[in-house]
């Protein structure tokens, strides 16, 4: 493909790169820069750093996530995405985050430590996913409350399934929202290859 190309960042010169180019597109003051060596260590912890180049090897771009846990789960933030001025609205900047997201894809996924209390327990049967009935009697700063993956595709091939998890889901929320928790966050969590989503609610 012309232009510029895209590849994870490699040594302590790409991650200096990222550093000209915060200064470049956002004119950051020094002391609001995220500077090489933390970018070095927080990819060394797990984050990704792309890097946009042309094909003389000079860098235009960058796309930078780090490490994050929230709600007990791990995952990237996606924190910065920067082209240089001149080399904007190229597409530069979408193929960043495709690579990006390419390789996050990549990542093994877990569900997280059950750190919080669990409103509910889902069991397979038959091919589907089954809610227990949910815990309403739960008091504790975060809790959480696991959802059907693929819902339109349970929708339409297990209604009666559907139904019974709508029931139970707004159940659980109508006792937890009238209690004064908020759904705060959203766990895209996966177990042995089956997707696990989970709302995490907290007071
Ligand atoms: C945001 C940025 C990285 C986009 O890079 P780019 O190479 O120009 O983007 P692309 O050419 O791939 O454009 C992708 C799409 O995003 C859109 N877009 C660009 N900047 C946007 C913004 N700030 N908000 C919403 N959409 C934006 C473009 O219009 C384009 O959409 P279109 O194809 O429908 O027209 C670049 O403009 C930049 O460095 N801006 C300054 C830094 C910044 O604001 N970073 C984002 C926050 S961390």
């Amino acid at each position: 493909m012309d232009g510029p190309r895209i590849r994870l960042a490699r040594d302590r010169a790409d991650f200096e790169a990222c550093v000209t180019l915060q200064r470049e597109v956002w004119r950051l003051a020094d002391v609001e820069i995220t500077s090489a060596i933390q970018l070095i260590a927080t990819t060394w912890a797990g984050g990704l750093v792309h890097i946009a180049e042309t094909p003389e090897g000079r860098p235009v771009g960058f796309a930078y996530a780090f490490p994050a846990l929230r709600g007990g789960v791990p995952h990237l933030h996606s924190d910065m995405l920067a082209v240089r001025p001149e080399q904007q609205k190229r597409g530069v900047g979408l193929r960043l985050k495709w690579a990006q997201r390419a390789q996050a894809a990549e990542l093994p996924r877990t569900v997280p430590p059950p750190v919080f209390p669990r409103i509910n327990d889902v069991k397979w049967q038959a091919g589907w996913p089954v809610s227990s009935d949910p815990r309403l009697d739960l008091e504790a700063p975060e809790l959480l409350l696991e959802i059907p993956p693929e819902w339109n595709v349970l929708c339409q091939a297990a209604p009666r399934v559907a139904a019974g998890w709508q029931e139970k889901v707004r159940r659980a929320f109508q006792a937890y929202l009238g209690r004064g928790y908020l759904a705060a966050d959203f766990a895209p969590t996966e177990e042995g290859g089956r997707r696990r989503p989970l709302y995490v609610l907290k007071k």
